[in-house]
């Protein structure tokens, strides 16, 4: 594969006059790819069935004389103030009831079902216009699905909607309430129009219903995104994107991905280190102007799982952003590291986002590759580097990784309705390990709960996994590597009642959880050998081997040789012994890297990173900050 480059053109925001000389500077940088159109509906459809496309003919051919080819964006993340007047309950409402204002973006409720058809016809309209053009390489369907907090809407139009998603789910109203465990509390209902979205209880709402609500707000993005494909696809069989965000997870995006071609996401990585990684001050002094060493490369996996092999990001930062509390510019050399990051993950393109900053608007302060002035931006030269390197680097063979790592969206969704111990979440846990197993130097995929084979992997790990999908259960069954299960893994049913024999109920394999503690982080236990767990600790009977003790000789890592469960949740130093004794038992070599290093491996190339600021032994050779080592495989 020959990963190829691009960025993110608003045509709309300047003069015709300019798009010439940007489309050739954008080509003679060595760019292939440019998006447009994704937030352009108010221009294209100034009033309602008023059209206007005469530009957007042009600023397509502009862009396809140079040889560019354009990745179009269906525009329904920005409905225009019109839609409002037409539609004036459309808005999501947040969970305090308030509704969300026009002003900005994505204030559309997924449940509006008129909305969704406005989305769709103006899809539609687009793809019959442009589907068949020469110029045009994909699609990317609306923008971003979730960010700014709107998967979950308790509007009217969601109210509705979810009465009729359980009653096609359960049929009879005494099923739900039995699967809801809807005697306690006299909680139970007497018709389906009883019951109400699971906001402004007193305390807390039941979690099954909250469960319940969750999976049913995930599945209106689905429906919602599947009718765009529908729209498209009447005239237009190019790939299908979507720019997923970064540590979203109130939607499942792998059933959002079956139903496009290319998953792709929005890499900011300085503006994360600060909002959605659960990073500590000191280590986000650390880290301020590289970002965190793992979570991009953690998305990466998961969008190529989403997208079945095929990913993308669609937006790179290329400077300072706009919207985090404090926005740093990159240390030199790291937008070269994000792009090479990504194509050792085996993306197949990089666009970064913006062409050119914008002098109006919510996103004044947001760097462009040019400036306001449409002089080059400061990192225009180490992005031009990068791309003559890229041209020069040769295929990149992509390959299955050693290491499968278990990710769920519901499990996201089961502990923040019953996180049992503040911090305890499902994301976070998964991230620990990803970067336990990165810190050995290891090669990883994440893989779907409803995996379908692991054949040619050696070692599964699937910690904090809500519920064991039965297909799961017969993957790990007839599996010849060495997994581990737990903390919590197993530890409910899907209605979210804890099952019998209790969790985590292993075929031949004997350990209960005989009850959980939670505990502040700072109050970590000790290990007897390294470390510390913290948070959570699963009281365990067993008769299986012990591999870690508690000090007081309470059991942690239980196991026969092949299969492990774990009943707590590790810190740094634990989860280093704990995945060396794993990989040892996997048979995999692995390499204790120095902190802020890390490695990939495709079939063709060894990646190396520095992510620190500052040079680094590795290997008996310096790397300097922000390096890069490309190794060609023999
Ligand atoms: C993304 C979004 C872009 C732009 C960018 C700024 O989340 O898709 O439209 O807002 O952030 O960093």
């Amino acid at each position: 594969m020959k990963p190829i480059l691009g960025t993110c053109y608003y045509p709309e925001h300047w003069d015709e006059a300019l798009w010439p000389e940007d489309a050739l500077k954008m080509s003679q940088l060595g760019l292939k790819l440019v998006r447009i159109g994704e937030f352009s509906w108010s221009r294209i459809e100034p009033k309602p069935g008023e059209y206007d496309w005469a530009w957007l003919d042009r600023a397509i051919e502009v862009l396809g004389d140079q040889g560019l080819k354009v990745v179009m964006g269906t525009p329904s993340a920005t409905p225009p103030r019109w839609m409002l007047d037409r539609y004036p309950d459309m808005l999501a409402v947040d969970e305090d009831g308030q509704h969300r204002k026009f002003g900005s973006r994505r204030h559309y409720c997924f449940s509006h079902a008129p909305y969704r058809e406005e989305a769709a016809k103006i899809a539609e309209l687009m793809a019959e216009r442009y589907g068949g053009n020469r110029h045009v390489h994909s699609w990317q369907l609306d923008n971003e699905y979730g960010c700014h907090d709107t998967i979950l809407s308790y509007s009217d139009a969601a109210r509705k909607e979810f009465r009729r998603w359980l009653k096609a789910k359960y049929s009879d109203i005494a099923v739900l309430n039995e699967a809801w465990g809807n005697i306690f509390w006299s909680m139970a209902y007497s018709e389906f129009e009883d019951v109400d979205l699971p906001n402004l209880t007193v305390t807390e709402p039941n979690p099954s219903h909250v469960m319940d609500f969750r999976r049913f707000s995930s599945d209106q993005v689905v429906v919602f995104n599947k009718a765009l494909v529908t729209a498209v696809r009447r005239f237009c069989d190019k790939p299908l994107i979507h720019n997923y965000m970064g540590r979203i997870t109130e939607f499942d995006h792998y059933k959002v991905g079956d139903d496009l071609d290319i998953a792709s996401w929005d890499s900011y990585p300085l503006g994360f280190l600060v909002d959605r990684c659960g990073a500590s001050k000191e280590w986000q002094r650390r880290f301020e102007r590289q970002g965190d060493p793992d979570l991009q490369a953690l998305h990466h996996d998961l969008y190529r799982t989403v997208g079945r092999g095929r990913w993308w990001v669609m937006e790179q930062q290329p400077g300072p952003v706009n919207w985090a509390p404090f926005n740093p510019a990159p240390l030199p050399g790291m937008v070269r590291l994000w792009t090479l990051e990504a194509i050792a993950h085996e993306a197949e393109a990089v666009c970064y986002f913006r062409w050119r900053q914008a002098p109006f608007a919510q996103e004044q302060m947001h760097a462009g590759l040019l400036r306001p002035d449409s002089k080059e931006s400061a990192s225009y030269p180490e992005i031009e580097a990068v791309i003559k390197e890229i041209s020069e680097l040769g295929d990149i063979a992509c390959c299955q990784a050693d290491v499968a790592l278990v990710f769920d969206y519901e499990s996201c969704w089961a502990w923040e309705a019953q996180p049992q111990g503040q911090g305890f979440d499902a994301f976070g846990v998964v991230f620990e390990f990803y970067r336990g197993l990165r810190r050995l130097g290891l090669t990883v995929d994440i893989v779907r709960p409803d995996v379908e084979t692991l054949d040619g992997y050696k070692l599964l790990l699937a910690p904090g996994l809500f519920n064991l999908h039965d297909r799961l259960l017969e993957q790990i069954d007839r599996f010849d590597g060495v997994s581990m299960l737990g903390p919590r893994t197993g530890s409910r049913d899907q209605n979210f009642r804890i099952p019998t024999p209790l969790p985590p109920a292993l075929d031949g394999f004997d350990c209960t959880v005989e009850y959980v503690e939670t505990f502040p982080k700072e109050s970590a236990r000790k290990l007897q050998s390294n470390g510390s767990i913290h948070t959570w600790f699963e009281s365990l009977q067993t008769s299986e081997s012990v591999f870690e003790f508690l000090d007081d000789g309470s059991p942690v890592l239980v196991g026969n040789g092949k299969n492990f469960y774990l009943g707590a949740w590790p810190d740094e130093l634990a989860m280093q012994s704990i995945l060396l004794r794993l990989a040892e038992k996997a048979q995999l070599s692995t390499e204790v890297l120095p902190e802020g290093v890390r490695k990939r491996e495709t079939q063709s190339h060894e990646f190396v990173f520095n992510h620190n600021a500052e040079s680094v032994m590795f290997r008996d050779e310096l790397l300097s900050p922000a390096e890069v080592r490309i190794r060609l495989k023999k």
